[in-house]
C-alpha cells in the first residue's frame, strides 16, 4: 500500500468573521432574569453580546465567516478539500451543518464533517485540519466555529441567560513547508458530563408528546462553579504543556486568545501562566459574550481588526468547556 505525502507543516493562512447585527444589553436581560449590569459585569466581564437573527442559522454564520476567511487567504473554493464546521448548537442531529458550507461556499470538491467537542470544538477542529494537511488527506481545509446559543438558552434561567452570544469565526488552513500550528494537547472529563448538559433529551421530548406530559424547552443547565473552577484550576497547566510542546516561552508570545466563557477565568489564567504585559490577551467577551465553539476565531479576529497583533507572531489558544472537553495549541498568527 502507498502512503499520502504530506506536508512538512500546516499553517493559518485566512481568517473570517461573522458578527450578528443585534447588540443586547445586560439591561434587556435583566428584564427576564433578577440580575442587574453591575453583576453581570463583575462576574463576567460581559457588557454587551450579539444574538442572531431568527432566521439567521448557525450553517448562515458559518457560511458568511468562511468565505471571508477564503477571500482573505487567496484560496479558490474548489480548491478546499475539507470543510470541518465545530458547533453544538446547530439544530439538527442529521444532517450536520458542514456539508450546507461546503455547498455554499463553493468548495465543490470537499468532504465536510462536524465536530462537537462544545466550547472547545474549535481547537478540537484545527489540530484534526492541521493533522489532514500533514498526513496528505488535504491540501485546503475551511475550520468554521458557529454557534447559535440563543436556540439552546433559557432566557429565564438566572445562570445562564447573561452569559452567551451567537457568531462565527473561520480560518483556512493550508500546507507549508514550516510548522504554523503547534502540537495539540487535549482532554476530557467525561466524569463531570452532568455540569453542561442539554434537558430534555431528544428522547425525553419523544415521551412528553407521546403521553402528553408537560414539555419543558430545550435548553442548556450548568453547575456555573464547578465549571468554573475546573477551568481556572485545570486550564492552565494544559496551556503551558501546549507552550512546552511548542517550544514557546510564555514571553514569546504574541497573544493568548482562550475561550471566551468569563473575563475572570482569562484573568486567572493570565496569572498562572505568568504572562507578561507584553502579550495581548484577547477580551472579545465583554462584547460578545460567550460563543462557545466561535470564541477563539472572534476573538483572534478582533486583535488582527484593531491592529494589536500582527502576522507571523505565535498565539496561545485553549478552547474548553462541555463534556468536559478541552485543547490547547500555539498557531502562527496570520
Ligand atoms: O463555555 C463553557 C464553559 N463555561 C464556563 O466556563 C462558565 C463557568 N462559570 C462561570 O462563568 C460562573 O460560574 C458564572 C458567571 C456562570 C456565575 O458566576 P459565579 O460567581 O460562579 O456565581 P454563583 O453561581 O456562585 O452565584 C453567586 C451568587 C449566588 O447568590 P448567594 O447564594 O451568594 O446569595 C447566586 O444566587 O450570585 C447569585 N446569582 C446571581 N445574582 C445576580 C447567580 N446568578 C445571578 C445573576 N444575577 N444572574
Amino acid at each position: 500500500m502507498k502512503i499520502a505525502a504530506g506536508a512538512a507543516g500546516a499553517r493559518i493562512v485566512g481568517i473570517g468573521e461573522h458578527r450578528p447585527s443585534r447588540i443586547v444589553t445586560n439591561e434587556e436581560i435583566c428584564k427576564q432574569i433578577d440580575s442587574s449590569d453591575e453583576w453581570i459585569r463583575e462576574r463576567s466581564g460581559i457588557v454587551t453580546r450579539r444574538y442572531a437573527a431568527p432566521d439567521e442559522s448557525v450553517v448562515d454564520m458559518a457560511t458568511s465567516a468562511a468565505s471571508k476567511a477564503l477571500a482573505s487567504s487567496g484560496v479558490e473554493p474548489a480548491d478546499v478539500d475539507l470543510v470541518l464546521l465545530a458547533t453544538c448548537s446547530h439544530p439538527f442531529q442529521t444532517p450536520g451543518g458542514s456539508s450546507q458550507v461546503q455547498d455554499r461556499i463553493g468548495a465543490t470538491h470537499a468532504g465536510a464533517m462536524d465536530i462537537n467537542a462544545a466550547c472547545a470544538g474549535f481547537s478540537y477542529a484545527l489540530s484534526v485540519a492541521s493533522d489532514a494537511v500533514r498526513s496528505g488527506s488535504a491540501r485546503h481545509v475551511v475550520v468554521v466555529g458557529s454557534e447559535k446559543m440563543t436556540d439552546f438558552i433559557d432566557p429565564h434561567d438566572r445562570g445562564m441567560a447573561f452569559l452567551f452570544g451567537d457568531g462565527a469565526g473561520a480560518v483556512v488552513v493550508s500546507a507549508s513547508d514550516t510548522p504554523g500550528i503547534g502540537p495539540v494537547v487535549w482532554g476530557s472529563d467525561g466524569a463531570q458530563a452532568e455540569t453542561i448538559t442539554q434537558r430534555p433529551t431528544y428522547i425525553e421530548v419523544q415521551h412528553a408528546l407521546a403521553t402528553g406530559q408537560p414539555l419543558e424547552p430545550v435548553a442548556l443547565r450548568m453547575a456555573g462553579q464547578t465549571v468554573f473552577r475546573w477551568a481556572v484550576t485545570k486550564m492552565g497547566p494544559a496551556a503551558q504543556k501546549a507552550l512546552d510542546l511548542a517550544g514557546v516561552r510564555a514571553d514569546e508570545l504574541g497573544a493568548f486568545v482562550p475561550h471566551q466563557a468569563n473575563l475572570r477565568i482569562v484573568e486567572s489564567l493570565v496569572k498562572t501562566l505568568k504572562l507578561p504585559s507584553s502579550v495581548v490577551v484577547a477580551r472579545d467577551i465583554e462584547t460578545q459574550g460567550n460563543t462557545s465553539s466561535a470564541s477563539i476565531p472572534l476573538a483572534l479576529s478582533a486583535l488582527l481588526q484593531g491592529g494589536q497583533v500582527q502576522s507571523g507572531q505565535p498565539a496561545l489558544f485553549i478552547g474548553f468547556g462541555a463534556g468536559l472537553t478541552y485543547a490547547a495549541q500555539v498557531v502562527e498568527i496570520p
